[in-house]
């Protein structure tokens, strides 16, 4: 019998999406094909420390929402290489406990999908699924993105960046005359709408502005898009693919933290959206334009507003996508014919592929 590939999944994370990370993971653990990968569970916690879970009982802990329930804890670890061997050393005994053929690193926001682990698995030379360290790092900071976008052509919404060391640059009459009322605030590196703010009057902006810096030193000011908020999935290297739009629909003022994860009705997702034919291609086109402009392999989910004449604006590029079974990326290549199992698989070679060809690429002479 072939042998089983070692995978490690990595989750949890000193993120403010660690919980949604645990819940991609979770979903994933339950789907992923045991016949032919060997779950290696590596819980980040929320301080920033490495440790091997047991399978059977993170399953069964009580705390669903921690990535290193204190029942499922086997070892801390740190993941390193030495001669043949990659994968987890015991912190205790500083023993080789565990070798990894490719690694998973279902992290969300600071830490996981901003490069830095990304250039962590780079270094040791394990494939890893997902974009790379460089697009993970443009993704996550929507500044960067939206310049890379706009050397594009792609449609954005007008933006200002706002820094903590200037806090007050602007004055919010000049900022509204430009951009229109209400405005949002959003911290440039952050996700699931953590600091993100709609803002209509000038207390309301002070309010937002200080919130909003918690999370990060940079901000945007941006105008308000009146639309629907429509997603296309991308998948692949080279050759990407991009799935049917969805739509989500908020029930909320925007689509904030608590309707992403705390209250599962406060918004719907509709999948395929209901989009002309032809705007529905010009908007997977500018998907997969955008997915490539930032040098993005593996996946994506590509954010966009829809307005009502069908001109439309890119939002965001999340270069790893909420991923449990219910989420919109899955759901959305479920509904372009690949189910979540066969879609974990087609993620995995892809780490597999682009590993193997980044072999060949000579880095000393
Ligand atoms: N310029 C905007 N116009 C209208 N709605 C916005 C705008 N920016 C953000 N939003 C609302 O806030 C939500 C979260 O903002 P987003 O930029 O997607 O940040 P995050 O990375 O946290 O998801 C969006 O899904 C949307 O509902
Ligand atoms: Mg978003």
């Amino acid at each position: 019998m072939k042998e089983k590939i070692n995978i490690g999944i990595i989750f949890g994370g000193k993120s403010t999406e660690h919980e949604i990370s645990v819940r991609s993971a979770r979903s994933i653990i339950s789907s992923i094909n045991t016949n032919k990968y060997k779950i290696n569970l590596i819980g980040i916690d929320k301080t920033g420390r490495w440790y091997l879970n047991n399978l059977t009982q993170f399953l069964s802990a009580r705390n669903l929402l921690q990535a290193t329930p204190y029942e499922s804890i086997t070892e801390e670890i740190i993941i390193t290489k030495k001669d043949d061997f990659t994968g987890a050393i015991s912190m205790d005994s500083h023993q080789y406990i565990q070798s990894l053929d490719v690694v998973f690193p279902i992290l969300h926001g600071s830490f996981g999908e901003d490069g830095t682990i990304q250039g962590v698995l780079k270094a040791l030379d394990l494939p890893f699924v997902g974009v790379d360290l460089l697009a993970s790092a443009v993704g996550m900071d929507k500044d960067f993105t939206k310049r890379l976008l706009r050397d594009a052509q792609i449609p954005i919404a007008r933006y200002h960046c706002l820094y903590k060391h200037n806090p007050h640059r602007f004055n919010y009459q000049q900022l509204i005359d430009e951009l229109g009322s209400p405005i949002f605030i959003k911290p440039a590196n952050a996700g699931s709408s953590v600091g993100v703010h709609k803002v209509s009057n000038e207390s309301e902006y002070h309010v937002a502005i200080q919130d909003a810096f918690q999370y990060d030193i940079k901000l945007l000011i941006e105008e308000a898009i009146i639309g629907r908020e429509v997603e296309c999935a991308i998948l692949g290297n080279e050759f990407p693919k991009a799935s049917v739009l969805g739509e989500i629909i908020p029930k909320t003022n925007f689509y904030s933290y608590e309707s992403k994860y705390l209250n599962s009705n406060d918004a719907q997702l509709n999948i395929p959206a209901n989009v002309d034919d032809a705007v529905a291609d010009e908007i997977r086109n500018t998907a997969l334009k955008a997915f490539q402009c930032i040098g993005a392999e593996g996946l994506s989910r590509v954010d966009f507003f829809l307005r009502n004449d069908n001109s439309y604006v890119l939002n965001e590029i999340n270069t790893m996508p909420g991923f449990t079974n219910i989420s919109m990326y899955p759901k959305l290549w479920e509904a372009s014919g690949i189910s979540y199992t066969e879609l974990i698989d087609q993620l995995i070679q892809l780490a597999f592929d682009r590993h193997s060809r980044n072999k060949n690429i000579v880095t000393s002479i």
